[in-house]
């Protein structure tokens, strides 16, 4: 239901934007996401705006920090992941967050199982919400070498640039 404030646009001026990002361990592609999301929200119009978290389809890496490889592809681009820590996605944060935006489409299958009840909507493929391309997906990179999260982190920054873009027009 719509409150007076939010038909006059108060609320939306207050409230702040909730973003979640979904990958399937926390510990690789979501958190540099993260990284570069806080950053760049940060430098724009949008800075202290946008609450931002990111959380994994799996429970494996649940209060650990990011692996080594993608905490070196952040510090390399200037941004510091190395005190974040995982943590799995609940039903629970598809009533908080506003987006729930994912890596690929297993992330978002897998995330939309969760969703109560007319929130399904709420998640998306990341790079598809960001206008970057659509129906495109990050990869996994856990299994690769410094070149696949270089790649991952040149896909990120092209959504941030989208995400902000998106935010900007929107809110
Ligand atoms: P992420 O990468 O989903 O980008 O965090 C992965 C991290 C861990 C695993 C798979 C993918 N794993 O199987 O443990």
């Amino acid at each position: 239901m719509t409150s007076p404030a939010q038909k006059h646009g108060w609320s939306r001026m207050a409230e702040p934007l909730r973003l979640l990002v979904i990958c399937l361990g926390n510990i690789c592609r979501s958190p540099m996401a993260e990284g570069v999301l806080r950053a760049r929200i940060e430098d724009s119009p949008l800075a202290g705006r946008v609450e931002l978290d990111s959380a994994g389809t799996g429970d494996w890496h649940v209060d650990c920090c990011p692996d080594a490889r993608a905490i070196a592809s952040a510090a390399g681009h200037g941004i510091d992941i190395s005190g974040l820590r995982g943590r799995q996605l609940t039903r629970e944060d598809f009533n908080r967050f506003d987006w729930l935006l994912c890596a690929d489409r297993s992330n978002l299958a897998n995330a939309r199982a969760l969703a109560p009840p007319g929130t399904r909507d709420k998640a998306a493929l990341l790079l598809e919400w960001a206008g970057v391309e659509r129906g495109g997906e990050i990869p996994d990179p856990y299994t690769g070498g410094p070149e696949q999260f270089e790649y991952v982190w040149r896909l990120l920054d092209r959504a941030a640039d989208g995400v902000v873009a998106r935010l900007q027009r929107e809110s």
